[in-house]
């Protein structure tokens, strides 16, 4: 059965600006979340504590995480891929941390310089030392459907990934398809071999929209009782390490089809359509996002 009511997690912020290629004030990034906690988001990725020299536009993590005006019922989460992140992170109060790790070998050493096992390896201590400090864990895991460097990637690869999360202490997993090449049923299989380790309450997707088929891929997923997805407001982002990947699947385009359907997401539309409008504005260019295009000109 569909689920009657999804949540959102806004990563605009961090996989949105990781990779904009004009630098972005720490400001513009902490009036980005106002704006999406005012228009209803209880859940939005803020920024990566990861090294600035492979991700300069996350440098200034501390200084969004402690520039935000925290609003009581939102949950607020970053990327720690080694203890060194984390630590960091720990500093700055985080609800959730995201170790992050990929279903292909070849990404997990473009991506963050170690094989799957070896990150599993670094993840342990991350995670072992966020749920000793009561803070909740999430695991990404990239490149499940397919690969910018191996091509297409099995469900098995999917599920050997899962597994090892789960057995590390992760508490709920990202079905992410990074570069966007998904179509419904490769994300239906990904997610099929997650719930060999995770129940469906404990899985998110993620889907980049490089392809146009991320709002298939949601409603793909949907059918199978996934309620938690990850949208970037505006369709921002893409990831440094995955070439020609376009952003996330705009939070606006999710809402439309949503609430379309009758499903509660506690999202204002119009707020946050002018979310949308100011990071838009900002960076100078129009909204990625097909529904805020459609209002904005009618
Ligand atoms: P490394 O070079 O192997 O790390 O990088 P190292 O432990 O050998 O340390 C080397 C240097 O990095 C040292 O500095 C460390 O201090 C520093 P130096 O002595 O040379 O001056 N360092 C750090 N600095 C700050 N924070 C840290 C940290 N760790 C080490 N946490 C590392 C390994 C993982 C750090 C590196 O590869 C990295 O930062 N990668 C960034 C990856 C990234 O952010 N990718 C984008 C996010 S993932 C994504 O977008 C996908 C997702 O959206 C899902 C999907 O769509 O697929 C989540
Ligand atoms: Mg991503």
């Amino acid at each position: 059965p569909i689920p009657q009511r999804v949540q959102l997690i806004d990563v605009g912020p961090r996989d949105g600006l990781q990779n904009e290629k004009q630098p972005v004030p720490a400001a513009v990034k902490i009036e980005l979340v106002h704006r999406l906690q005012a228009a209803g988001l209880t859940e939005i990725e803020i920024t990566s504590f990861v090294s600035p020299k492979w991700v300069p536009q996350m440098a200034d993590n501390g200084e969004v995480m402690a520039g935000i005006q925290r609003q009581s019922g939102v949950r607020y989460s970053v990327l720690t891929p080694n203890l060194q992140g984390f630590e960091a992170a720990l500093q700055t109060r985080p609800d959730e941390i995201v170790v992050f790790g990929a279903a292909s070998e070849a990404f997990s050493l473009k991506n963050i310089n170690c094989s799957i096992a070896e990150s599993i390896e670094r993840f342990a201590p991350v995670v072992q030392a966020a749920l000793a400090a009561g803070i909740a864990v999430r695991g990404a895991m990239s490149c499940t459907v397919g690969c910018p460097y191996e091509g297409d990637v099995a469900p098995e690869r999917v599920a050997y990934l899962a597994g090892l999360m789960k057995q590390i202490g992760v508490q709920r997993v990202d079905v992410a398809d990074t570069i966007g090449v998904g179509t419904p049923l490769k994300v239906q299989k990904a997610i099929q071999a997650t719930q060999q380790h995770f129940g469906v309450d404990h899985i998110c997707g993620h889907f980049h929209d490089t392809y146009g088929q991320a709002l298939s891929n949601t409603l793909a997923a949907l059918q199978m009782g996934v309620w938690n997805f990850q949208s970037s407001v505006a369709g921002l982002g893409g990831c440094p390490y995955a070439k020609g990947a376009t952003g996330n699947v705009a939070t606006e385009d999710v809402v439309y089809l949503l609430h379309g359907m009758g499903i509660e997401t506690g999202i204002d539309l119009d707020k946050l359509i002018d979310a949308g409008a100011f990071i838009s504005d900002f960076l100078g260019r129009p909204s990625g996002s097909r529904v805020a295009k459609a209002i904005l000109n009618k």
